[in-house]
């Protein structure tokens, strides 16, 4: 008896387990995990990295474009790969919204690197954990800290143009320090998490056209930084696309100097500066 009413009670708490999992995050998808592929793709991560320390060592940006791209994908209905689908004859997908257009980049490393990942496991890995990976060994790869990556997110079959347009989702560089933290606040993330997700901009490129304003009519910004920044971007007409690093000393190193930039008032972007401009955030830059 004893026995069978221990073996009872094993089994009610393990479905109330199973129901407490399906409750909370849906039959078709589970709690995400660092083993997620251990035995079905144990060669993933290396199989990313060497992809991806190859697509840097060709183009040093791309590190910059892979690790914008999960970012611009998470915060459009979470991590789920629709910003990696084209239009298609039932959906305008997010490739051209508005942060996106023209802008975005690194597509075809990625679906590079997803063929890579079919030779070695065919029809495992999802598209969404691919681009997770990437863009933490991007990280890595320009000289940044390294985290662990949880997996066993599913590709979206579906895309929003609306959503991926809408300033409620992606941040415009137009932004106050008050949207910025309630961009984020919206996703479940802080405002110290803000300010270290921003940090981001330690590599990559603008275009001219997003820091005209900034470098031309704003006065938290040193001069001598906003005429250098004026030489390849002209107030009036051409120049739109020309592109300047979001952090002039080191633009390939994932450090700190993005950081120290905006106490000197060396932002880029008026979003950037923003974060270093008498509020409530000047402290979390310094630390
Ligand atoms: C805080 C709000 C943010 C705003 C307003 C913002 C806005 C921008 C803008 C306007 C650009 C330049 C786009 C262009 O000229 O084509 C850019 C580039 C970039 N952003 Fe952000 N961003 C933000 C946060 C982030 C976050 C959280 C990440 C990643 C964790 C990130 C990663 C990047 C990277 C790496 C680039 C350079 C991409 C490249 O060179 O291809 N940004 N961002
Ligand atoms: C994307 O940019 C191109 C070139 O500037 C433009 O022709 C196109 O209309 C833009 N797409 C959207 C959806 O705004
Ligand atoms: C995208 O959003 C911008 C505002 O950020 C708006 O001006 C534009 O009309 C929108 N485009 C479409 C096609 O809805
Ligand atoms: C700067 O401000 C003036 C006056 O508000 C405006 O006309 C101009 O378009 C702004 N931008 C640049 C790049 O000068």
């Amino acid at each position: 008896m004893a026995s069978s009413s221990s073996s009872f009670s094993s089994i009610a708490i393990i479905a109330f387990a199973v129901l407490l999992v399906v409750v909370f995050t849906g039959s078709s998808s589970a709690q995400l995990s660092t083993h997620f592929y251990s035995k079905s793709c144990p060669k993933v991560f290396t199989t990313v990295k060497s992809a991806v320390q190859s697509a840097i060592s060709q183009e040093l940006r791309l590190g910059a474009s892979l690790l914008r791209l999960h970012f611009h994908d998470c915060f459009v209905n979470g991590c789920d790969g629709s910003l990696l689908l084209d239009d298609t004859s039932s959906f305008q997908g997010e490739k051209t919204a508005g942060a996106n257009n023209r802008s975005v980049r690194g597509f075809k490393v990625v679906d590079g690197i997803k063929s890579k990942v079919e030779k070695v496991c065919p029809r495992v890995v999802s598209c969404v954990d691919i681009l997770a990976i990437a863009a933490r060994d991007s990280v890595v790869t320009l000289g940044g800290p390294s985290w662990d990556v949880k997996l066993g997110r599913r590709d979206a079959k579906t895309a929003s143009f609306s959503d991926a347009n809408s300033t409620e989702n992606l941040p415009s560089p137009a932004s106050t320090l008050s949207d910025l933290i309630s961009r984020f606040q919206t996703k479940g993330l802080s405002t110290t998490d803000m300010v270290a997700l921003s940090g981001a901009h330690t590599i990559g490129q603008s275009r001219c056209l997003v820091f005209r304003d900034r470098i031309y009519n704003e006065t938290n910004i040193d001069s001598s930084f906003a005429k250098l920044r004026q030489d390849q971007c002209p107030r009036k007409t051409g120049g739109r696309k020309n592109l300047a690093p979001l952090d002039l000393q080191t633009p390939t190193a994932f450090d700190n100097n993005y950081y120290k930039n905006l106490i000197e008032e060396k932002g880029l972007l008026h979003s950037d500066q923003q974060l270093y401009n008498g509020g409530s955030t000047d402290s979390l830059v310094k630390t």
